[in-house]
């Protein structure tokens, strides 16, 4: 390595000390917790292979932030490539590791491709780590390790429950391949969010969740569904044991579920954590489909064609989080209205309808 190299790997380690690697960061969650990173003075890197994501979310960061996060097209599962990457930016602090797989019902089919992805994408980061002397490490987890819970609202030491999908259980054992790693490693920490259901978009409506073809998650349905491009919504099921039949959920808004991340990079820092910490990122209230349905269209002003069908099979009668443990120890709340974070949905519904015109 010549000099000049040297000199900067060297300079670049003594100024990099808010060097954030964000996997999957052109993703939903990703792209908004891009911009609250790079809003909050973080210096943001992103690798993205685009499997569920587009390029042009950049633009979209660009909009809000005024500058664009040095991104690379990378899939997480190549060692090589990683370790490449790592190399070239040397010095990240802490990663943020999103890429993962999402969909429920494909991992069901196809639970091959979710296992290798899901988890050899976690392993090759973890494995990285204390090569680039990157100590810390946030990982989305979700509320589905919980299943049905028994106590509710739930909190962090309810059981874990048997994965009702494989997509599910890569969460439980990348959460136990996490703990796993950093127990064994004297400069490694983790924090594992678990994030209850994010839904809408930034006020901006500059980025948002583009789900690729038919949306399994509610939310996007519905908004697509006002827009015309299905014709009716299936509720599944209002024969549940809930006030108007329909399932609970605890909806959080896709921006304060991404600020939660700058306060994990914080917490990982902050010299009081001794090991890996786990957080519920929810609201802590529940509404049901029909709730979902109706506010919806009081705040868009637009109806909803809905038709009641039959159960959806593995989907769990009620859950919403105790976040008391996040806005303690993170510092963290919900602030976002349920109302406020539909109407950015349909905000960035319009925006994307602007442009498949
Ligand atoms: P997303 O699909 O929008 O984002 C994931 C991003 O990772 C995409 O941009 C995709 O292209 C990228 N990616 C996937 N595999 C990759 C790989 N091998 N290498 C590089 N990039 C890769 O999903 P999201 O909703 O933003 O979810 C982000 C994370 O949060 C995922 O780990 C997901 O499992 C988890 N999570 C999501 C939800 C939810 O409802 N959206 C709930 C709980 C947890
Ligand atoms: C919400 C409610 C449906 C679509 C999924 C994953 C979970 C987590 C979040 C990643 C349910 C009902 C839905 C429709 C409907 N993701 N619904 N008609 O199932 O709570 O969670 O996303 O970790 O792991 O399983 O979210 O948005 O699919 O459903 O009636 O067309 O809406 O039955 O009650 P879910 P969802």
């Amino acid at each position: 390595m010549g000099v000049k190299k040297t000199l900067k790997k060297i300079w670049d380690k003594f100024t990099s000390s808010d060097r954030i690697l964000v996997t999957g960061g052109l993703g939903y969650i990703g792209s908004h917790t891009v911009v609250e990173l790079m809003e909050a003075g973080y210096d943001v890197y992103v690798v993205d292979n685009l499997s569920n994501s587009n390029i042009e979310v950049l633009n979209g960061i660009e909009a809000i932030t005024g500058k664009r996060p040095v991104f690379e097209n990378i899939d997480c599962t190549d060692y090589v490539a990683m370790d490449k990457f790592f190399t070239k930016y040397e010095g990240f602090k802490a990663v943020i590791h999103f890429a993962a797989y999402k969909a429920v019902g494909e991992s069901v089919s196809k639970p091959l491709r979710y296992y290798r992805n899901n988890i050899l994408s976690l392993i090759n980061v973890l494995e990285l780590m204390p090569i680039h002397q990157t100590e810390g490490i946030v990982f989305s987890s979700s509320c589905t390790v919980y299943g049905q819970p028994d106590k509710l609202p739930v909190d962090e030491k309810s059981p874990i429950k048997d994965a009702l999908s494989p997509y599910g259980y890569t969460k439980q054992v990348c959460e136990r391949i996490i703990m796993d790693t950093v127990h064994a490693s004297e400069d490694m920490n983790a924090v594992i969010l678990r994030y209850f259901n994010p839904i809408g978009a930034h006020p901006t409506a500059s980025i948002g969740e583009l789900p690729n073809g038919v949306p399994n998650n509610l939310v996007p349905f519905v908004c697509q569904t006002v827009s015309g491009v299905h014709k009716k919504l299936s509720v599944f099921g209002n024969d549940y044991n809930t006030p108007d039949g329909t399932c609970i959920r605890d909806y959080i808004n896709v921006v304060d579920l991404a600020k939660a991340h700058v306060k994990a990079i914080e917490r990982l820092f902050d010299g009081k954590m001794k090991k890996p910490e786990i957080y519920n990122i929810g609201t802590g209230k529940g509404a049901s489909v029909m709730e979902v349905i109706k506010t919806f269209e009081a705040v868009s002003g637009k109806r909803v064609p809905y038709e009641v069908v039959g159960r959806r099979e593995g989907d769990i009668e009620r859950v919403w989080a105790n976040p008391a443990l996040a806005n303690k120890k993170l510092n963290w709340q919900a602030e976002t209205s349920f109302e406020e974070t539909l109407l950015s949905a349909w905000r960035w519904q319009e925006v994307v309808n602007k442009r498949t015109k």
